[in-house]
């Protein structure tokens, strides 16, 4: 329906707001695209920001994991309330994703969609979420490697999902997978950079 391509509309430009290179420019004056991972997320406005004032970067970092999450987390609890179909609510949350990585606003450039993946599996698939965000805590603060955390803690949700839920109120995982799969796809210098032993530590 009509309503429905507004929807999509929505969640790929709000999906494509580049926050953490916003608040990175505006309040530290760095532009972390052309630095350090040369991603838009929390990490590497952590790693970049740091540099200059590492109480700054804190705040800074914890800001753009909000302000990305709710990118996603915002809109879907709207269409809940809409009564919006779970299919409808499905697609929304890949294009919130989509437009993180992908944002029209930077040539479809972009982040690595954890942050924005956490806010939209949070709504979709909270259990499985929680354990996910469990293991992603506990990996940041044992292994200190943001991506691997990242990583281990996006499989752990999408192996508990399969586990707790039964079609995912779609009839079908393939939506929740290829959020999982676009996320690892962008991870995919980490995952180069983590066998060779080079991926930066960032606390
Ligand atoms: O959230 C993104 C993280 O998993 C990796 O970021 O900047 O280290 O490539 P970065």
């Amino acid at each position: 329906t009509n309503q429905n391509i507004i929807f999509y509309l929505l969640a790929y430009l709000i999906g494509s707001i580049p926050f953490g290179l916003i608040l990175a420019k505006t309040f530290a004056g760095v532009d972390i695209k052309s630095q350090g991972s040369k991603s838009i997320g929390a990490t590497n406005v952590l790693r970049v920001v740091k540099e200059k004032d590492p109480k700054l970067a804190k705040k800074l970092g914890i800001a753009t994991v909000i302000l990305d999450a709710l990118k996603g987390t915002i809109l879907l609890i709207i269409g809940l309330y809409l009564n919006l179909s779970y299919e409808t609510l499905w697609a929304m949350a890949v294009l919130s994703v989509l437009g993180h990585c992908y944002s029209i606003y930077l040539g479809l450039e972009g982040g690595k969609g954890v942050a924005t993946g956490l806010g939209v599996y949070i709504v979709l698939i909270p259990y499985a979420t929680l354990i996910g965000a469990i293991v992603w805590i506990v990996c940041a603060k044992v292994l200190k490697i943001s991506s691997l955390s990242s990583l281990l803690g996006l499989i752990a949700a999408v192996i508990s999902a399969t586990f707790i839920y039964d079609g995912l109120n779609v009839g079908s995982n393939v939506p929740m997978y290829l959020i999982a799969f676009i996320i690892l796809y962008k991870h995919i210098p980490n995952i180069i950079r983590i066998v060779k032993g080079e991926e930066k530590k960032v606390i």
